[in-house]
């Protein structure tokens, strides 16, 4: 259970709130800033100087101390204020872990019944396994049988609760090749039930925009499916507020990216028929400021609740695989180091080289030499070929100091659960404004499936 359950209140959310804006407004420096500009912008001289003295000192599994709460290893002495900022970032974040850990068998999540583990990748079947469970329980206790789950992609975890768990689904995906596969994953298994179903399935394909109103999206879906011969199109007759009602919906998102969540929490608040919510995030930098961050009135009051796009992509990370890389010292922690490196490179080759939001993702880095590493992001990026021999040798040194980057780098992953949990409360205080019971619970093993937290509404 989370600590912001059912009855939690509204004013200990927005008290709470406060809380990790203090924090934000007090590293906003930190968060803001990319790992990439290490050294052209000496990032390292921005941070406190006992404190970098002591990380600096750490053993690489030592630093894990920042980013876990439960283990403390740590071979000196480290400042109050660094002791600080790791105390209140676990006691303030949103607790991730789920009280037992996955275990998978020859790379296959088996508490998943065979049927539904085929064209699943192990991690998923481990989240539609979970979130399956989750969301019958939600659609029993608010009395409906159907779900629409909105950017369903393959519908992996419909199928899951149309033919485990018998409750109709409508998926709702912007891509067109998802729904095909849809279509043919549903008969494979229907294929094997042979007459044993009894389930309304359809699959829709619309994007659903930041604007969407209840009753234009009704019309939108019915308009799409109206030349569909599928057989199941009456379903969403039953989602008109003008008719009357004999069908209540739970609304489900499984990693729903950017601006779907925040328009589906707007869509349940506004329409009659949804009763239940279910629905996991992902993605958070995708989130359009104006529209869908802040959701609640509490946040939007604020003149200081932005956050910056680095600051909802830090909010994306995988905090837990990188737990395992410094458990390990695992030579691709070097990897930010030779990204930094290089980003002196490119402002030398272009000065208006700026953009240090480009992914220049290259395989198993710290298995080459610089000067391979940099020829393969020069031509990525369609630059010149070529380093002066001054660049090469100062690389050298630079890929010396990998460990300093790594600090700074955990430092600043350290106050990533804070960004991601304000995110959360901002859509939980959302949904308590409107006076709905909801509240926030990990679902999936963290170092499996990194954005595991469900948000849960009922309307009862
Ligand atoms: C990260 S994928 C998750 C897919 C699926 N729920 C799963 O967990 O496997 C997000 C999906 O949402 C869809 N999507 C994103 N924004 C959407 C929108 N505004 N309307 C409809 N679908 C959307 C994408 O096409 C994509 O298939």
């Amino acid at each position: 259970m989370s600590e912001f359950h059912s009855d939690s209140k509204i004013v200990d959310i927005e008290q709470h709130l406060q809380k990790l804006y203090i924090l934000i407004n007090k590293f906003r420096w930190l968060i803001d800033i990319y790992i990439s500009d290490f050294f052209t912008e000496k990032l390292c001289e921005r941070v406190n100087k006992s404190w970098w003295a002591t990380l600096t000192s750490l053993k690489s599994e030592e630093l894990l101390s920042l980013l876990s709460d439960g283990q403390w290893k740590s071979s000196k002495v480290w400042p109050l204020g660094l002791l600080a900022y790791r105390r209140a970032i676990h006691s303030l974040s949103l607790k991730r872990y789920i009280p037992e850990s996955v275990k998978f068998k020859d790379g296959q999540y088996l508490n998943l019944n065979q049927i539904f583990r085929k064209h699943v990748k192990p991690k998923k079947q481990h989240e539609i396994h979970s979130a399956a469970k989750l969301i019958n329980d939600i659609s029993q206790n608010v009395g409906s049988n159907s779900l629409i789950d909105f950017g369903g992609g393959q519908g992996h975890l419909s199928r899951l609760l149309s033919y485990q768990y018998g409750l109709n689904a409508i998926t709702i995906d912007a891509c067109s090749d998802h729904q095909v596969k849809n279509e043919i994953f549903d008969r494979e298994i229907e294929r094997v039930l042979r007459n044993d179903v009894n389930v309304q399935r359809c699959h829709v394909i619309e994007t659903i925009q930041t604007d969407t109103i209840p009753n234009q999206f009704i019309d939108k879906i019915n308009q799409t499916t109206i030349n569909q011969k599928d057989k199941n199109h009456q379903l969403l007759k039953n989602l008109d507020q003008n008719e009357q009602l004999d069908k209540k919906f739970t609304f489900i998102t499984l990693h729903g990216c950017g601006n779907l969540i925040p328009t589906i929490l707007r869509l349940y608040s506004n329409c009659t028929s949804a009763v239940g919510l279910v629905n996991v995030s992902c993605c958070y930098m995708k989130m359009d400021e104006l529209t869908s961050f802040p959701l609640s009135s509490f946040l939007r009051s604020k003149s200081d609740s932005n956050l910056s796009w680095e600051a909802k992509e830090l909010a994306c990370h995988f905090i837990d695989s990188y737990m395992e890389k410094l458990m390990e010292n695992h030579p691709n922690l070097k990897s930010h180091c030779y990204r930094a490196a290089m980003q002196e490179v490119l402002k030398e080759k272009d000065e208006t080289f700026c953009n240090s939001t480009i992914k220049l993702k290259v395989k198993n880095i710290y298995e080459m030499n610089f000067t391979t590493y940099a020829e393969k992001v020069l031509e990525k990026l369609k630059f010149s070929p070529g380093l002066t021999e001054y660049q090469e040798e100062r690389s050298k040194e630079r890929l010396l100091k990998w460990f300093d980057v790594v600090v700074l780098y955990v430092l600043r992953l350290a106050i990533a659960p804070v960004i991601e949990s304000v995110i959360l409360l901002d859509r939980l205080l959302f949904l308590k404004e409107q006076g709905f019971k909801s509240y926030i619970q990990p679902i999936f093993d963290p170092s499996v499936s990194p954005r595991n937290f469900a948000l849960i509404s009922e309307k009862i």
